[in-house]
């Protein structure tokens, strides 16, 4: 700019001209020995985090590794995952620096092996997996009728219906040990996490809680289980590789061929449902999103993708954290009663609880919040930068990166939160926690942040409220600690068994 103002101030203006020029120089190139390039940043040689990876079981510990690599290398490292080279970022301040350049469509990762897959079939792209123009106009839409409160108060009704459904369920199967003892709780909870997206997508019931589960819905869930598994798999290794040892590659594409069958059956189904109506001249007012996104015109392809991915994202992320809160509330038995005091504080005489109510239950926005600063669904969530080079602690990184973001590393961080592996609830209900405010992102920021946030606290709270008005919940006798581990996701290492003792 100096230079440029002097330039036209004239001739006269040579010497301090040539001087500010000299100065340019001497900045540009103070500069560019602060910002260090991808080639200075530390790391672990490719061969020695292919052999963690693959050898000291990596591929389920990459969370663990998160903490192991602030720890060696500072907050920000490079290593390769397979054929990806990706940089780590494991301080809140570094990830929000990130995240505010991340532009207009925000591109999560290349998702790699999902983005193959539907290029492979022909299937369109859904939420989690579209860019661009294509992401912002579903993205707008979805926004509408899953992020605005009202919209969201709306979906109570059949969530409780749901919730009636599961309650009635652990009833059952505690009443069938003397103990009050269900096992495996996070299977009960795959399948309510799956009734429940589906009665927001679909409006009616697919039968994941009746007595005898349809196959169908086993299989599905099934299927979201071994994909995940497969995802980093098939990410980590390079595609010459699949024709070698065919068999991951294989698993992962009948997955996802029986989730797209399973989603497309159900949509299917419920738009030939309207279309019955319509021809009898009945009027058709559906609150569902199958429905708001057949209606928007969104073409029939990206209608069976969206929902598939939809679906997928209601099931494990919900099951995951109800299955953590009843296993820290068991352990808890004085937050577990606080968190009961609260709920009959607010419902008085009414036995099944509204959106409305949550406004008056910190404790229990508190308790989630909690869950998912320790047990963080995404334990590392991604970006690519697309349209520039940016600088990151003090490194440049070049546009087209794969940027990791370390969450799980940040919201375990004893600068951030002391006691950090500790279930306290209460930090969040003080103002004097004061954690950096990107130290815990459960549910991303900014843009691309989960759509599905606020139904997924609406019915964690339904949930738990009235499993907390039925039961008393309690660790298992011979139950000792449950670890998470990395399955794409974060989930329990092994089942959860807890007793459910009747009120
Ligand atoms: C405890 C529950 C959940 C957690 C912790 C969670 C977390 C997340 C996170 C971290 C992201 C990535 C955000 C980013 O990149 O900045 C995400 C994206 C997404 N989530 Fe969730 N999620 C949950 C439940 C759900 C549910 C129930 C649904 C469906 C109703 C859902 C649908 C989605 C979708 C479609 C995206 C992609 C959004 C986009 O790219 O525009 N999530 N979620």
């Amino acid at each position: 700019m100096l230079p440029q103002a002097l330039r036209m101030a004239g001739r006269s203006a040579l010497p301090l001209l040539r001087c500010a020029d000299r100065w340019a120089d001497v900045i540009a190139c103070a500069a560019s020995r602060q910002v260090k390039t991808l080639e200075q940043m530390p790391g672990p040689s490719s061969g020695g985090f292919i052999w963690d990876l693959l050898f000291r079981r990596g591929l389920s510990r990459l969370h663990q590794l998160q903490l192991e690599g602030r720890r060696r290398y500072g907050a920000v490292w490079k290593a390769s995952f397979g054929p990806i080279l990706t940089v780590h970022v494991a301080e809140p301040e570094l990830i929000e620096q990130v995240l505010r350049q991340e532009g207009t469509h925000p591109m999560r990762s290349d998702l790699s092996s999902w983005k193959d897959y539907r290029r492979l079939r022909g299937e369109g792209y859904g939420l989690l997996t579209a860019e661009g123009e294509e992401w912002q106009s579903v993205r707008s839409l979805l926004g509408k009728h899953m992020l605005r409160p009202k919209a969201v108060e709306a979906y109570d009704g059949p969530l409780n219906a749901v919730v009636t459904d599961l309650i009635h369920k652990l009833k059952l199967r505690s009443q069938q040990s003397s103990s009050g003892l269900v096992t495996d709780i996070s299977a009960e909870f795959y399948r309510f996490g799956l009734e429940g997206i589906s009665s927001v997508l679909f409006e009616s019931r697919i039968g994941c809680l009746d007595p005898v589960v349809p196959v169908e819905t086993e299989r599905f869930i099934q299927s979201i289980n071994t994909m995940f598994v497969m995802t980093l798999l098939t990410m980590a290794m390079p595609r010459w590789l699949h024709r070698l040892l065919p068999k991951p590659w294989d698993t992962f594409c009948r997955c996802w061929d029986y989730m797209f069958q399973f989603a497309k059956g159900h949509i299917d189904q419920r738009l030939e449902e309207e279309r019955q109506k319509m021809a009898r001249g009945e009027r058709l007012e559906g609150r569902y999103l199958t429905y708001f996104l057949s209606q928007a015109g969104v073409p029939l392809k990206s209608v069976y993708s969206n929902v598939t991915e939809l679906l997928l994202a209601g099931v494990d992320t919900i099951s995951g954290t109800l299955s953590w809160s009843l296993y820290e509330l068991s352990r808890h038995p004085e937050v577990q009663t606080a968190l009961r005091d609260e709920v009959r504080h607010v419902m008085k005489d009414r036995s099944v609880p509204e959106a409305r109510d949550v406004a008056a239950m910190p404790l229990m926005k508190a308790v989630i919040k909690e869950i998912l600063r320790l047990y963080p669904v995404i334990p590392a969530n991604a970006r690519v930068i697309t349209d520039r080079d940016i600088t990151v602690g003090g490194y440049l990184i070049p546009k087209n990166t794969l940027i990791t973001l370390c969450h799980y590393a940040t919201s375990r961080d004893p600068r951030q939160f002391c006691d950090p592996d500790e279930f306290v609830p209460q930090r969040w209900l003080s103002r004097s926690e004061g954690s950096h405010p990107y130290a815990s992102v459960p549910f991303g920021v900014g843009k691309r942040s989960c759509v599905g946030r606020r139904i997924a606290e609406l019915e964690l709270y339904l949930a738990l409220s009235r499993i907390l008005m039925h039961f008393n919940v309690e660790p298992a006798e011979d139950s000792g600690p449950v670890r998470p581990m990395t399955r794409t996701l974060l989930v329990p290492e092994r089942q959860i068994n807890l007793r459910f003792i009747e009120r």
